[in-house]
C-alpha cells in the first residue's frame, strides 16, 4: 500500500471540501489555522512526490510567478450576448412573445441577478477542470486556465456525482465590493491609477499575466448556464441546482417564476435589494426554464430569443455645484473637481465628482452654482453627467479652465493630442514634488514602510527633503523632532530606507516619475536594457526599438535624463546603493525550454552581460559549459566572437546561435 499517495489524496480532497465550505458555502468548519496547516502538511507531502503532481492540487491555487501571455482559443459554442431593456413592460413583452411561440405548454421562466463581472467559460472532463476561456470576441477568447485556478470558490475538482463527461459551464467572475473598495485603496496609496468599478477591476485582474498576483486580489465568480450534450434535467433551473451540489457557486437569487405578476415582483424586489448584495450587478436577467423550449426559440446572430436582461437604471441626484476646484497630481496634470452639496447616491454622500478635463466642462457648459445630475452607474467615483438648464441663475458665469497652476501660478500647457493640461514647473510646484516623493516611497515602488502622504508633507513642509535622494541622507534627529513617538518611528522609517536599496532595478525606474513610464513600462524596459547607464545612453531610437515604447514613452525618457536635475538625484541615488542595474536571480527556474541542453557562450552582448546568459541559461534547464566539444548543443555567439571558437563550432556543425535568436528561444523577445 502506498501510503504517502493514501494521505496525500486524503489531504487533497478534504481541503477541497473545506475550500467550498469556505468560499461557496460561506460556512467554514475549521480555522484557517488548522486549513494552513494541512495545506503545508499536503505541501511537505507533495514535495516528497513529484510522480504524484497535479496541478488541480489545492495547493496550487497560489498560483505561480511565471508569466505567459494568453493563448487564444475557439469556443466550442460561440458566446453570445443578451438583448437588453430598461423598461418592465418591454420585459412584459418579452413574456408575451415566448409564450406566444410555445402555444398550449406552461412557460416557466427563471429570473436571476445580472451580476457586473467579465464573464467566463470552464470546460470540466471527468469532474476536472480542463480550460477556462474569457469571451474574448465571443468566437474565441484568452485562455486563462492558470489564473482561474486561484480562484477558490472555482472548484477544480467537482464533488458529489451525475455530472456529464464533459461539459462546459458559464458564468461571471466579479470582483466583490469588500476587494475592489480594498483594492482601490491599495492603488491609491501607491499613486495608480483607480479601477473606475469591479467589473474593470475583475477583468483586468483576470487578464494580469501573474496569477501569483491574481490570487491576492480576492476574485470570486457565479455560475449561471451549463451547456454540453448529456446535460443531467431538462430544464435550466435543476442543472443550476445540480451544478450547485457539485461545489460550484450559484446564486440563491435564482428562482423559477410562473407569471408576469411574479416577474413584476421579482423586478421591483430587487431592484432595491440588490444593493445589499456583496457583489456589483447592473440588472436581472429572465430565461426560459425548459431547455427543449429554448431550443425552439433558438437565437438570433446576437443573443438567444429565450432571454432577455432587464437593466437596473443608473442612479442619478441633483444637487448644487458649490465651486469647481483645480488640483494638481504628480504629474503636473491639473484636474477640475466638482464640489458639491452633499447629496445621497447609492447609499454613500457624495460631495465631490471628477470634471475631468477642460473638453469635458465645455461639452457639459457648466456654470457656477449649476443644479447638476450626479451619476454613480456602474462608476465608483460620481462623475457630472448634465445640466439642468432650467434652473441656471440668468448671471451665473461659465466655469472656465484655470489657465495658471492653481498652486505655483505658472502659466499651464496643453499637451498637443491630448485632454490634459500641465503645470510644467516640475520642480518648483509644491504638489508635483510631494507627489513623486510620495510616489517613490509606495508599496510597489521602493515600499519604504511607515511614510505616507502626511508625512512626505511634514518632512518637506520643514525642508528635510526636497526629492526622493534626500530621503538616504534623513537622520533619526530628525524624524524624531516631528513627532512625539519619534524613536520608534524613527527606527522603522530608517529601516524602510535601508532595505530599499535592495528594491530590484526595474521598481527603482518606476519610482524615479519619468512620464509615461509607468508600472509595466518599467519591467519591460528594465528587462530590455539591464542598467540606467545604458538607459541614460540610448537614443530615442534604441529606446523606440524596446517592446512597448513608442514616441512618447521614447521623448519622455531622453528629456528626463536631459535635465541636470534628474541626474543629480540618479547619482545621488547610486551613491546611496539604491540598485541601478538589473539583477537576475539565479536561484529559480523560469521554463525548461533550455531542458538538457549543454551551451557555449562567446563574444560580447548587447541586452545583457555575459553574467547574467550565464544565468539565464540555467534559469531556462540549460547548462553553460566553458569550451566547445562535440557534446555542445550550440554557442551563443556574440559580436567579435572569438576565432578559435567560431572555427571549432564550425567544424563539429555546432549551431551558432545570435542574441535576438536566443532570446525569442527563451521567451525574451
Ligand atoms: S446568460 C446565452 N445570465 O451578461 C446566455 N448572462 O449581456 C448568455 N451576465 O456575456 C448569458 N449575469 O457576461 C447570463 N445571470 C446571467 C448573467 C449574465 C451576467 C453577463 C454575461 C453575458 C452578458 C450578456
Amino acid at each position: 500500500m502506498d501510503i504517502i499517495k493514501n494521505k496525500i489524496e486524503a489531504l487533497r480532497k478534504l481541503l477541497n471540501e473545506y475550500n467550498h465550505q469556505y468560499y461557496v458555502l460561506n460556512a467554514p468548519t475549521v480555522s484557517d489555522q488548522e486549513f494552513d496547516m494541512l495545506l503545508k502538511e499536503l505541501e511537505a507531502l507533495e514535495a516528497t512526490r513529484p510522480d504524484l503532481a497535479d496541478p488541480l492540487s489545492p495547493t496550487q491555487r497560489v498560483g505561480s510567478d511565471i508569466s505567459k501571455g494568453f493563448k487564444q482559443i475557439k469556443h466550442i459554442y460561440p458566446m453570445l450576448s443578451l438583448a437588453n431593456t430598461y423598461s418592465v413592460a418591454e420585459v412584459d413583452d418579452f413574456v408575451q412573445r415566448v409564450k406566444k411561440e410555445i402555444i398550449n405548454e406552461d412557460c416557466t421562466l427563471v429570473g436571476e441577478m445580472k451580476f457586473d463581472g467579465t464573464s467566463i467559460s470552464l470546460i470540466y472532463e471527468n469532474g476536472r477542470l480542463i480550460r477556462a476561456v474569457t469571451r474574448g470576441d465571443g468566437e474565441q477568447g484568452d485562455d486563462v486556465t492558470a489564473n482561474v485556478k486561484t480562484i477558490r470558490s472555482i472548484p477544480l475538482q467537482l464533488q458529489g456525482d451525475g455530472w456529464p463527461e464533459r461539459f462546459e459551464i458559464r458564468g461571471e467572475i466579479v470582483l466583490p465590493w469588500e476587494a475592489f473598495e480594498k483594492l482601490n485603496a491599495e492603488r491609491e496609496f501607491n499613486s495608480e491609477p483607480l479601477f473606475a468599478n469591479p467589473r474593470n477591476a475583475a477583468s483586468g485582474t483576470l487578464k494580469l499575466l501573474n496569477p501569483k498576483e491574481v490570487s491576492h486580489r480576492g476574485l470570486d465568480a457565479f455560475f449561471y448556464y451549463l451547456l454540453g450534450e448529456n446535460l443531467p434535467y431538462d430544464t435550466h433551473f435543476e442543472n443550476m441546482q445540480a451544478a450547485r451540489s457539485w461545489g460550484f457557486k450559484v446564486s440563491e437569487v435564482m428562482t423559477r417564476l410562473r407569471s408576469i405578476d411574479d416577474v413584476e415582483q421579482y423586478i421591483n424586489h430587487w431592484d432595491i435589494a440588490r444593493k445589499e448584495l456583496p457583489v456589483a450587478t447592473d440588472g436581472l436577467v429572465f430565461k426560459v426554464d425548459n431547455l427543449r423550449q429554448q431550443l425552439n426559440l433558438g437565437y438570433t446572430a446576437k443573443s438567444p430569443r429565450w432571454a432577455i436582461a432587464y437593466k437596473f437604471q443608473a442612479e442619478r441626484a441633483l444637487t448644487k455645484l458649490k465651486y469647481v476646484s483645480f488640483e494638481v497630481g504628480r504629474t503636473g496634470v491639473v484636474t477640475p473637481v466638482a464640489n458639491l452639496e452633499p447629496v445621497l447616491l447609492s447609499g454613500t454622500i457624495v460631495k465631490r465628482a471628477s470634471l475631468h478635463n477642460a473638453d469635458i466642462i465645455r461639452s457639459l457648459d457648466i456654470h457656477q452654482g449649476d443644479m447638476v445630475y450626479v451619476e454613480k452607474g456602474g462608476e465608483i467615483i460620481p462623475k457630472i453627467t448634465g445640466v439642468d438648464i432650467a434652473q441656471r441663475d440668468d448671471t451665473a458665469e461659465r466655469v472656465e479652465f484655470v489657465t495658471h497652476c492653481p498652486s505655483c501660478g505658472t502659466p499651464l500647457v496643453r499637451i498637443e493630442g491630448e485632454a490634459a493640461r500641465i503645470c510644467p514647473d516640475k520642480y518648483g510646484c509644491v504638489p508635483q514634488i510631494k507627489g513623486r516623493i510620495e510616489h517613490f516611497v509606495g508599496r510597489r515602488m521602493m515600499n519604504i514602510d511607515g511614510i505616507g502622504e502626511e508625512m512626505v508633507n511634514d518632512l518637506c513642509e520643514r525642508g528635510y527633503i526636497k526629492d526622493c535622494a534626500d530621503l538616504y541622507s534623513l537622520t533619526a534627529e530628525q524624524i524624531k523632532s516631528l513627532y512625539l513617538k519619534g524613536e520608534k518611528i524613527a527606527e522603522k522609517i530608517l529601516n524602510g530606507i535601508e532595505a530599499s536599496k535592495e528594491v530590484p532595478f526595474e521598481r527603482v525606474l518606476f519610482a524615479l516619475s519619468i512620464p509615461y513610464v509607468g508600472e509595466t513600462g518599467a519591467k519591460k524596459i528594465a528587462r530590455a536594457v539591464g542598467s540606467i547607464d545604458r538607459l541614460m545612453a540610448m537614443s530615442q531610437e534604441e529606446l523606440m526599438a524596446i517592446e512597448d515604447v513608442g514616441p512618447n514613452i521614447a521623448r519622455s525618457i531622453k528629456e528626463f535624463f536631459a535635465d541636470e536635475r534628474n541626474l543629480t538625484i540618479v547619482e545621488r541615488l547610486r551613491l546611496a546603493g539604491v540598485k541601478l542595474e538589473s539583477e537576475i536571480a539565479d536561484d529559480q527556474p523560469m521554463s525548461n525550454r533550455l531542458q538538457g541542453k549543454s551551451i557555449v557562450i562567446s563574444g560580447t552582448f548587447n541586452r545583457y552581460s555575459r553574467d547574467q546568459y550565464k544565468a539565464l541559461i540555467e534559469q531556462h534547464g540549460g547548462k553553460n559549459v566553458g569550451s566547445i566539444s562535440k557534446k555542445t548543443d550550440m554557442v551563443l555567439g556574440g559580436e567579435n566572437m572569438g576565432p578559435a571558437k567560431l572555427e571549432k563550432a564550425n567544424s563539429l556543425n555546432i549551431p551558432i546561435i545570435d542574441e535576438a535568436t536566443f532570446l525569442k528561444m527563451i521567451g525574451e523577445e
